[in-house]
């Protein structure tokens, strides 16, 4: 099985070679407190080992429960928000066919999302569709408590009922939470739902390889054997013993603080393929949610090209050098298609004409690549022979082993999120929730104040 293949000599104008090579030591040593749990945030690495401890069992009863729901469902509603969905969805988009909720003779599901957002139009429009479709819903929340989804769940757990009864209703629902505690765990255990854990030390960014992930994808028609397989192999070759050169994970995670420390601040994942687009949105969330604290991360951004080559195109040419990219290249596409001769070539494009068009889209990539290299824009390239399970199992843990030890070279704790806190307690306090009385009055003070 070939690995993903990274590159990082488009970045030695800006770090020399040498200077990466110098954080060799600090690396292993990171890669070492991963993997024996002495360093910060050490309840939560459960996904160090996890591609190697999940057992086939474990991947059969998931793959079992999906069909079972996919035979009965034309959709699939997942309710999460965070790292209980974005995995899901990142996965589920490049796995499927870029159109496949207008098939004619769809094979799998078409999977909508909700509890990530509490947009009110979103969710009414959302019941209103579903009026219309064999549905079921996987809930998905590690805490068991989130606003957004909990909101959402209610919602659609009302209309299921209401379209199916309470008893066929009830084997729709497929519930994804902790194992201990919770208001999902409760609800679950007192409705009977089909459930699945969330392994305690697994944090929800880091989750998509447990069932959180895996539940999904599979009723979506992925096979989730392939993507565990993929994750040991790449597990393999990031492991404590592989040698910093030689070790993805590491160089990675020594390139881009090399670049950070030359002030280059924002890292934009790329993209030339429109199936991987949802790929940089859980990637964001990975390394914002563990980087960005205590006043120190790189700000992760993303872009698809060459879309956005006719937009921000411009700003990464020629706008502030406090960028870099890392750019997701895939060597095969799914599909072949050419473009077609035509006699008069009213259009000009018979200089391409028969050419295919991951052909076009290669020769784009790579006049992007030198453009933005000469106009100090350094580049990490991450080939990725084809986007199948396999080698999305190889990203997902390459980029989770990666951040762990990107943060831990930051001297931050990548497993914590006390960040996304403030928020909640204002809105908590602001809608009256029983408990925030006292900086409900505080709160509303300031509000007065500012109209
Ligand atoms: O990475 C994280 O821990 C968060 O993004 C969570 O996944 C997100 O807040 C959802 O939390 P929960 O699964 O508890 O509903």
């Amino acid at each position: 099985m070939e690995p993903i293949i990274l590159s990082i000599d488009q970045v030695f104008g800006t770090v020399p070679e040498n200077k990466i090579m110098s954080f060799k030591k600090d690396v292993q040593k990171h890669i070492d407190a991963l993997y024996q749990k002495t360093g910060k945030g050490n309840d939560f690495l459960g996904w160090v080992d996890l591609p190697a401890k999940t057992t086939d069992h474990q991947l059969k009863e998931i793959h079992e429960v999906a069909n079972e729901l996919r035979n009965k469902i034309d959709v699939l509603v997942v309710i999460g928000i965070g790292g209980s969905y974005l995995g899901a969805k990142s996965v589920i988009d490049i796995l499927s066919h870029n159109f496949n909720a207008l098939l004619v003779n769809r094979k799998n599901p078409v999977v909508l999302y909700a509890g990530q957002n509490i947009g009110e139009d979103y969710l009414f429009e959302l019941l209103e569709v579903l009026e219309n479709y064999k549905y079921g819903i996987t809930v998905i929340s590690k805490s068991g408590t989130t606003t957004e989804p909990a909101i959402a769940f209610r919602l659609l757990r009302h209309h299921l009922e209401t379209k199916y009864g309470k008893n066929e209703a009830r084997k729709r629902i497929v519930a994804i939470t902790d194992e201990k505690k919770g208001a999902l765990l409760n609800l679950a255990k007192k409705e009977g739902y089909k459930t699945f854990f969330i392994p305690h030390d697994v944090g929800g960014r880091y989750s998509v390889l447990t069932p959180v992930g895996l539940f999904p994808i599979a009723v979506a028609g992925g096979n989730i054997f392939a993507i565990i397989k993929g994750a040991q192999h790449i597990m393999e070759l990031t492991g404590p013993k592989i040698p910093f050169e030689e070790n993805p994970a590491a160089l990675y995670a020594a390139t881009r603080n090399s670049l950070y420390i030359n002030g280059k601040i924002l890292e934009i994942m790329v993209n030339f393929t429109p199936r991987m687009h949802n790929f940089s949105e859980w990637w964001k969330q990975l390394y914002g949610e563990s980087e960005g604290k205590q006043g120190k991360g790189i700000f992760p951004v993303s872009v698809d090209f060459t879309t956005d080559l006719h937009s921000m195109g411009q700003y990464i040419q020629d706008g502030q050098r406090n960028i870099f990219e890392t750019v997701l290249s895939v060597s095969e596409s799914r599909n072949s298609l050419a473009i077609p001769y035509e006699n008069d070539d009213a259009d000009g494009l018979n200089f391409i004409s028969y050419k295919p068009l991951s052909y076009v889209n290669k020769m784009a990539q790579l006049g992007t690549l030198l453009a933005h290299v000469d106009g100090g824009v350094p580049n990490i390239l991450i080939e990725i022979p084809k986007l199948n399970e396999n080698y999305i199992g190889q990203l997902i843990y390459m980029f989770e082993m990666a951040c762990g030890i990107s943060g831990y070279m930051l001297d931050v704790n990548p497993f914590d999120q006390p960040g996304v806190e403030a928020y909640k307690h204002n809105m908590f306090a602001l809608l009256g929730k029983p408990g925030y009385e006292e900086t409900s009055e505080i709160i509303r003070n300031r509000i007065d104040k500012m109209s």
